[in-house]
């Protein structure tokens, strides 16, 4: 039997964690705060989620916990060439657009923000790379991937994946781009290079700011997870740091109030964003 959790408790938490992180977890997720952090309570021979909640909040080893937490209390789901329709709405039509908009410049900069274990930013390095060819030398490319969770980022930085990950992935790529060593997949070392990890919280619009301007941002499966004043402080922070004739791609199941910043474009299997002032100059 696991250290059980008081309602009182798990509102005083899930506050905590909503203050910090924008990720808000309903009335019937009790048990995953209390599962996942009853070994915690163990580790640190706590008696009880009060205890815990002081050793959080009180005491001299505040930001190390709260990373620890993160790293437990996060849904970390992802694969290689998840969703692949959107994906092709990406390369076929977003990137080629993109790249003749940027041929003076040759600079490309995405931010793959929220991207767990990293097998989102690596399939769009892929994907870039596939679509230059040979002119791939020529381009600076660079994208950034972001995640709360430090435990998740270590795993990206090796570029090393088990076949679970690999589950979406189609053959053709998984030869071209990766080696297999027994039961792990290698990501091809030129496609490593093209990506660099952060530790971001998405909460922190304003620390967002030393990443620069993006021309693409894909934030998916994220927003799921976040209550209505955490999205539009996420949009918010979007919108600064996207080019003028940037796009967004947002998970196909997920929405986001479009009204200010962002027109929605209807793409394959649901939408992508562009900046509002972009769709009028489309317009007129
Ligand atoms: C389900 S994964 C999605 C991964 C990838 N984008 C995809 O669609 O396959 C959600 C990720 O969001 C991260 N996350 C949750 N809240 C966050 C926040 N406030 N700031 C940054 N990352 C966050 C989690 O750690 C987790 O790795």
């Amino acid at each position: 039997m696991g250290i059980a959790m008081s309602d009182k408790q798990f509102g005083d938490l899930r506050k905590i964690i909503y203050t910090r992180s924008g990720i808000h977890f309903p009335d019937n997720k009790k048990y995953v705060l209390e599962s996942r952090l009853g070994s915690r309570l163990q580790e640190l021979e706590l008696e009880n989620f009060e205890d815990y909640i002081a050793f959080l909040t009180m005491g001299p080893y505040q930001q190390d916990e709260f990373q620890e937490m993160f790293n437990r209390i996060t849904i970390n789901e992802t694969s290689f060439f998840r969703n692949e329709p959107q994906l092709d709405v990406f390369e076929k039509q977003v990137l080629p657009e993109l790249l003749e908009a940027r041929k003076s410049t040759k600079r490309l900069r995405i931010w793959s923000a929220a991207c767990s274990s990293g097998e989102e930013p690596y399939t769009l390095a892929i994907q870039i790379h596939r679509c230059l060819g040979l002119r791939a030398a020529d381009w600076k490319i660079e994208i950034v991937g972001c995640d709360i969770s430090e435990k998740v980022l270590e795993i990206a930085q090796t570029g090393v994946y088990t076949d679970y990950a690999m589950r979406t992935t189609p053959t053709l790529i998984k030869t071209r781009y990766f080696k297999q060593d027994g039961q792990q997949w290698l990501i091809d070392e030129q496609i490593k290079k093209m990506v660099n990890f952060q530790l971001h919280n998405l909460k922190d619009r304003l620390g967002a700011k030393r990443f620069g301007t993006f021309d693409v941002i894909f934030c998916r499966n994220v927003m799921i997870y976040f209550d209505d004043a955490m999205k539009d402080t996420v949009v918010q922070c979007f919108s600064d740091q996207l080019a003028a004739d940037g796009t967004l791609f947002i998970g196909h199941s997920e929405n986001i109030r479009t009204s200010n910043q962002f027109a929605a474009m209807p793409i394959a299997q649901g939408f992508c964003y562009r900046k509002v002032k972009a769709v009028t100059k489309l317009a007129a």
